[in-house]
């Protein structure tokens, strides 16, 4: 991983467990701690990031100053139009690329917040991009420079895969599939338990078998890996494997990841319209 170009330098607004995610990603790949900097209105939080990494914070913008190319917004989204208030003259002024991590809030939104000439781009994250195993979908509208839109995908690959999407409305479908994605795999893994606890092991074995397959099946699935082919890896013709396998097809798997997957994805609309409601 080699660092992206942070240019005059890299703001994060909201510094709390994703904002703090991307600085030490940042970090790891080699940047400059001295080109990042952050606005964190929670002290103690301020204090740690001083602490952990070595960069400049306040607890208001004045952290800022001019030398800015990327300001990332990384505060809840209910608290995002308060947050960039203080900030609006100074992002007509410097324009910097704007790169929000917040669920929901969108361009049209951002912009309305930031100013209408002001570069945006969403991205979303998920939770393993806290430790730097994340996957990451991104939306940049058409009219932002190609040379934006690498810097934005080249800053969150430092915290994992990325994946671009070209239709706004398909963030949503990011978010029900790898934002919420972790969740399903812990669940799938609590059923693996719970039906190994029926079948005559003791709860803590099972708990432990279960957990320890997910996490090696995780290592397995590395980047590129081909999932069919991993799959195939260690499924016997004719074997256990292959006849769990059958029950899942005979159930419907693939009806039942769907219809959570559409579950999600109408959740995160209503919370979208709830969100622009309230700002
Ligand atoms: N965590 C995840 O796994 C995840 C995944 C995908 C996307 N995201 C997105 O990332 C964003 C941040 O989430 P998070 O989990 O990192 O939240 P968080 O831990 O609460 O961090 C946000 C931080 O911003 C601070 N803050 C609030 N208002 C501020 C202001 N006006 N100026 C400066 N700092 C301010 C908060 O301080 P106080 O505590 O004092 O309010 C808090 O320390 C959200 O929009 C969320 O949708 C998070």
């Amino acid at each position: 991983m080699t660092a992206p170009d942070l240019g005059r330098g890299i703001v994060f607004l909201g510094g709390g467990n994703m904002g703090r995610a991307l600085i030490a990603a940042l970090l790891r790949a080699g940047a400059n701690p001295s080109l990042i900097r952050a606005i964190e209105s929670h002290p103690p939080t301020a204090q740690a990031l001083v602490a952990d990494y070595g960069i400049e914070t306040a607890t208001d913008t004045s952290v800022v100053g001019s030398r800015i190319d990327t300001l990332v917004l990384a505060v809840k989204p209910q608290d995002m139009a308060r947050a960039l208030q203080p900030l609006h003259a100074l992002l007509q002024r410097e324009r910097p690329l704007v790169i929000s991590v917040a669920a929901g809030l969108s361009v049209q939104q951002l912009q309305h917040w930031c100013g209408t000439d002001v570069p945006v781009v969403r991205a979303m994250p998920n939770r393993p991009a806290l430790e730097g195993v994340g996957a990451t979908g991104l939306f940049a509208p058409a009219w932002v420079a190609t040379t934006l839109r690498e810097r934005a995908a080249s800053i969150l690959a430092t915290a994992g895969i990325v994946v671009s999407v070209d239709d706004e409305s398909l963030m949503d479908v990011v978010t029900a599939v790898s934002g919420s994605g972790p969740a399903y795999f812990f669940r799938f893994a609590e059923a693996l338990a719970a039906a190994g606890i029926a079948a005559g092991l003791s709860p803590a074995a099972a708990t432990e078998l279960a957990r320890a397959t997910l996490h090696g099946a995780g290592r397995m699935a590395e980047p590129g890996a081909d999932l069919a082919a991993l799959r195939e890896s260690v499924t016997s013709k004719g074997g256990t494997t292959a006849a769990a396998l059958a029950s899942f097809s005979d159930q419907d798997l693939e009806r039942v990841v769907a219809a959570a997957v559409t579950a999600a994805v109408r959740r995160g609309r209503e919370l979208s319209s709830q969100a622009a409601a309230g700002g």
